[in-house]
């Protein structure tokens, strides 16, 4: 088994203020925090240099978004050339919020995928099924096409982090069991093999995000192919600490 780096980011959201994420930051940086853990914060666009200015350096930050070309007259959005020039090296795209509260389509993800990955930025690359859709027995159909749409769009892997986001858990209290999401990371990591290349799917991390808590961490954690946390209501909260200390 080839190792691959536990990755615990946290998804502000629309959160918070100077304040409030001044204090989330600074329990941050003065917890102890597992070294082989790999951390990085989604901070809202405005707040991306004060988030990047405040938290310790070994802390990454993600952009929650940003759009397909280095600039023009695009009302509203960032370039992940502007994210980079705040010293910010992340960004989450294609989060389910995105997806069906903004209606970004796959083709538009993959898009924002590929120009973000020119620019040097990491992709925290966001996928799930929603409750009708596991219901209905297609959460594997639904999450190797959003892969394969992100994957189409990739050439270097090593800077990709897959977040499997199963729609029903994010925000609603109900984690998805350590069993149901080792099952669907098993077949991404599978999918990824079969579709990319026996390296890639060995290397990838693959990481669960919906309702993630401080309790429910460990038990995850210890999943053979959950290699760490997308986590949003928690990691406004001291208990982040926890989470990103959950593999034993
Ligand atoms: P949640 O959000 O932890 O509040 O469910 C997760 C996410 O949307 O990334």
């Amino acid at each position: 088994i080839m190792s691959r780096k536990f990755f615990v980011g946290g998804n502000w959201k629309m959160n918070g203020d100077k304040k409030s994420l001044g204090e989330i930051i600074n329990t941050l940086n003065s917890a102890k925090l597992d070294p082989n853990t790999e951390v990085v914060c989604g901070a809202p666009s405005i707040y991306l240099d004060f988030a990047r200015s405040k938290l310790d350096p070994k802390i990454g930050v993600a952009a929650q978004n940003c759009y397909k070309v280095a600039k023009g007259a695009f009302t509203g959005e960032i370039s992940p050339a502007m994210i980079k020039d705040c010293g910010v090296n992340w960004v989450i795209l294609g989060h389910s919020e995105r997806r069906w509260v903004f209606g970004e389509t796959d083709e538009l993800i993959g898009q924002k995928c590929a120009h973000a990955l020119e620019n040097g930025l990491g992709v925290i690359a966001c996928i799930g099924e929603k409750l009708d859709e596991r219901e209905a027995g297609i959460t594997e159909k639904v999450v190797n096409a959003q892969t394969k749409h992100f994957a189409d769009n990739i050439k270097d892997w090593s800077k990709v982090v897959l977040a499997y986001e199963p729609v029903w858990a994010i925000g609603t209290g109900k984690t998805a069991s350590p069993a149901q999401a080792q099952e669907v990371h098993d077949k991404l990591r599978q999918w990824v093999k079969a579709n990319v290349s026996a390296e890639v799917g060995n290397s990838v991390r693959i990481i669960y995000g919906g309702s993630v808590t401080g309790g429910t961490c460990k038990e995850l954690a210890s999943m053979a192919d959950v290699d760490g946390f997308l986590v949003g209501g928690a990691a406004l909260k001291p208990e982040f600490v926890d989470i990103i200390n959950a593999k034993q």
